[in-house]
């Protein structure tokens, strides 16, 4: 796509009926409303590398906004903690345990995360989940984080919710002041279980209400449409909460539409299989639903057989609301800026559209309207060559 196609999509200014209101607030009281390639597009002085995302000392400032913490357990962190919590696992060092990343669809993968997170079981092991994150995604040039994390996953071996979230709050309360990067969580049901047990989770985590931004969706996809969990998400939103879910990265179109018609959630997650629905598409444009992709997740998980066939060119010419995610970081190879960095080496996106993008993750946070509006400030003045 060329540059006058960002713009011009860059352009739109939502109007007050639009579904997603912190993204209509944003547009109409920002500047990224007006051209980013007019702002960002400069000359290139001799020298000067023209991919913005090799620069790797300097990442662009973004946000995160499909993140797993569960899915950040490096394999030298699971040994630690694993050994620490006296549960040791059967690999002899983590390059033996890191020999099993090696996925070739969604489900290979969930059983290989769901057996390593089953080191899991004090405070101390989500709070040092949490800060092992915060340090990389802070060399990545994240400044806002929506962490996801499947308290079902961890109750269902006993371990209580207050341990999950005190455990991460720990961490997560100060991550502005000590790591620079804003947060929120995001409590995922796993759809792969009952509704029953969904309804449970929710219900124990109503007294960390302030801590939680939103619920979500997520585990194996086919078989688990968001109809089963109507009830469950609008008891959340009653209960204050916003909603996203995980649809289409496996998934049918249909399981988009129900997520939006039923679920009434804000943002998609994933959400590559709308392409097959030119009617979905037109929903999604028109009512600027950001799709939170992750590109190096669907190479590593087969929805793609390599980089250079990822479908993200073809949403951004859609018009689409894209942002890039890393997903499980530690087990796909790769955290945000390195899925960025990938783009551009790959798919032949741009800066303009790289800073787009950057862009748009703070757009479609869950963010308020003047933090939204610094962080934009701050992408507006980011220079390559140095903060
Ligand atoms: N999809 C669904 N569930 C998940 C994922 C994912 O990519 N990562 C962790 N849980
Ligand atoms: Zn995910």
């Amino acid at each position: 796509m060329g540059l006058s196609m960002i713009a011009l999509r860059s352009r739109r200014v939502p109007s007050s009926a639009d579904p997603h209101p912190a993204i209509g607030k944003l547009a109409a009281s920002s500047p990224t409303a007006l051209p980013a390639s007019s702002r960002f597009v400069q000359p290139h002085p001799k020298g000067y590398c023209p991919r913005i995302a090799d620069r790797r000392a300097a990442p662009i400032p973004k946000a995160e906004l499909h993140l797993h913490i569960e899915g950040t357990l490096e394999p030298e962190l699971a040994l630690e903690v694993a050994d620490r919590n006296r549960l040791p696992l059967p690999y002899a060092d983590a390059a033996e345990l890191r020999a099993r990343y090696r996925f070739h669809n969604l489900q290979s993968f969930l059983d290989v995360y769901f057996e390593t997170m089953a080191v899991l079981r004090t405070e101390e092991d989500f709070a040092d989940l949490a800060s092992g994150y915060l340090n990389r995604a802070r060399a990545q040039g994240v400044r806002h984080a929506e962490i996801f994390f499947d308290p079902q996953a961890h109750i269902e071996r006993g371990v209580p919710m207050a341990t999950v979230i005190d455990g991460l709050w720990s961490v997560l309360a100060a991550s502005e002041e000590r790591y620079g990067i804003s947060t929120r969580l995001i409590m995922c049901f796993l759809r792969d279980r009952s509704p029953v047990s969904a309804m449970e989770a929710l219900e124990s985590a109503l007294p960390y209400r302030d801590r939680i931004v939103a619920v979500g969706l997520d585990s194996a996809e086919v078989g688990h449409p968001p109809s089963e969990f109507v009830e469950l998400f609008d008891r959340a939103r009653r209960e204050g909460f916003r909603c996203v879910a995980h649809a289409g990265e496996e998934g049918p179109p249909s399981y988009i539409w129900e997520a939006l018609d039923l679920l009434r959630v804000a943002r998609i997650d994933h959400g590559n299989r709308c392409l097959e629905d030119p009617a979905l598409v037109a929903r999604l444009r028109a009512e600027r639903v950001p799709l939170t992709v992750c590109p190096l997740s669907n190479v590593r998980l087969g929805a793609v057989g390599r980089m250079a066939d990822h479908p993200l060119p073809e949403m951004i010419d859609a018009g689409l609301l894209v942002t890039v995610n890393s997903d499980d970081p530690a087990y796909f190879g790769g955290y945000i800026d390195d899925n960025y960095r990938l783009i551009q080496r790959d798919l032949g996106i741009d800066d303009a559209q790289l800073l787009q993008l950057a862009g748009n993750s703070f757009r479609a946070a869950f963010l308020s309207d003047a933090e939204r509006a610094r962080y934009l400030k701050e992408l507006e003045e980011y220079s390559p060559a140095g903060r």
